[in-house]
């Protein structure tokens, strides 16, 4: 078994910055390189992991050189949705036989036609899908201790309710269905509706199956005129909203079976209309006995700034942060919260054994075609048995 990895990251906006600062609690990997379209960008994202002494990245503006770069024995995609295949293509052209693994961002895919693709084009390689929330410590321990307490004498969990809600994405590539697959059901939705199925799996098992799936979308905050407008000017126009809306708000209920054949419900909320501090991740599970809550914005510590204080804007207290005066919730380590330090760690641990992660990019393809199935249900107003007909080449109305 090789002793290090060096890792390559394809990609160096706010993602990737995520995966760089949480490195300082990763072990037995180094960040070596990083690619992004723009070499000034790829360098500033090299020069943190520098500062931070993760790693002694170098800046590329080409994934296939990257990928070649003897040091580089695995890499992370952290580049937009709409760029996704032809990043992995270049990557599964010049890695083959050279790399230990790809690892890519939520979510796989845009539809299940580009995620059956991006499958396709891994063989040969181990994948993990990176999806964070099923890595965030206190979901992670929760877990544990509901199944080994609580399961293991009353029976398996039947209900889990996950929401991941903010104000509004960073960049305008987000706002735009085309490019990113969807509005915020697309975006977002992959975190809770993996995150509460995780929850109702048994440890080491992957034994759910979905059996049918109800969703709901509406745009409630930013097709108002007012909102509208100042998402134009936000974005020096572009970012068209009145005239390309997408869901900002969105709900979806599935069904699974077990193996003993009952029936489990998972129910996931997730919205871009969320007014609240910052970043909130709720989740909840409930077995027969037992329940666990969680909720990232009721952590070990808040701060308060008197209306005397009229700090600049930032993001400096918590992840899509909205105020800066009043009572604040902090997340002292947001990388670790969130979950990327342990997601990293696994993903290294196993690239380094030669074994599949516990999320591969098949799981990414299930939590794909499961949110294909939200939008049809929701654009149909229909519960639908899963998988529906037609999945593989469904493309939802706010994408086209
Ligand atoms: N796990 C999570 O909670 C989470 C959070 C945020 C995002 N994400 C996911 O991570 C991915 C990236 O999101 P982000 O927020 O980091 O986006 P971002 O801030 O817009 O950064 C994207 C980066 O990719 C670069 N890029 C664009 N096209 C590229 C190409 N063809 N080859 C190489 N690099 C390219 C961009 O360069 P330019 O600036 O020069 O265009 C930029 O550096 C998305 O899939 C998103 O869904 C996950």
């Amino acid at each position: 078994m090789a002793k290090r990895i060096g890792v390559g990251i394809v990609g160096a906006g706010f993602v990737a910055k995520f995966h760089i600062r949480s490195w300082v609690g990763v072990r037995d990997a180094d960040i070596v390189a990083i690619a992004s379209r723009r070499k000034e960008k790829a360098e500033e994202a090299a020069r943190l992991a520098r500062a931070l002494d993760v790693g002694e990245a170098r800046a590329y503006d080409d994934v296939a050189a990257m990928v070649r770069d003897p040091q580089v024995d695995a890499v992370w995609i952290c580049a937009p949705n709409d760029v996704r295949i032809e990043v992995m293509e270049a990557i599964a052209d010049a890695g083959k036989g050279k790399l230990a693994g790809v690892a890519c961002e939520k979510p796989l895919a845009r539809n299940v036609r580009e995620a059956n693709r991006m499958v396709e084009l891994s063989k040969g390689f181990l994948t993990g899908y990176l999806e964070n929330q099923v890595f965030m410590p206190a979901l992670a321990r929760g877990k544990e201790i509901l199944w080994r307490r609580g399961a293991a004498l009353a029976g398996r969990p039947y209900l889990a309710r996950c929401a991941e809600e903010h104000g509004g994405p960073h960049e305008p590539w987000f706002w735009s269905g085309r490019r990113q697959g969807g509005g915020v059901l697309n975006d977002m939705m992959c975190h809770s509706l993996e995150a509460a199925r995780h929850l109702l799996t048994t440890p080491g098992t992957r034994d759910l199956a979905p059996a049918s799936v109800t969703s709901e979308t509406a745009t409630l905050k930013w097709s108002r005129p007012a909102y509208a407008k100042r998402l134009k000017e936000r974005t020096g126009g572009a970012v068209d909203f009145a005239a390309h809306p997408v869901e900002d708000f969105a709900r979806a209920s599935v069904t699974w079976t077990t193996p003993e054949n009952l029936p489990v419900v998972t129910e996931a909320t997730t919205s871009w209309s969320f007014v609240g501090p910052g970043l909130r991740l709720s989740f909840e599970a409930m077995g027969p006995e037992y329940s666990m809550q969680g909720n990232n914005l009721e952590g070990e510590l808040k701060v308060f700034f008197s209306r005397e204080i009229r700090g600049a804007e930032g993001e400096d207290i918590v992840e899509k942060q909205t105020a800066e005066q009043g009572l604040m919730p902090v997340v002292a380590d947001e990388e670790g919260a969130y979950g990327y330090t342990a997601e990293n760690r696994h993903m290294v641990r196993r690239f380094l054994e030669g074994k599949e992660p516990d999320e591969t990019f098949e799981d990414g393809l299930r939590v794909t075609q499961l949110l294909m199935t939200c939008y049809m249900a929701a654009e149909r107003g229909q519960r639908l048995a899963f998988p529906p007909e037609g999945l593989d080449a469904f493309v939802p109305a706010v994408a086209k």
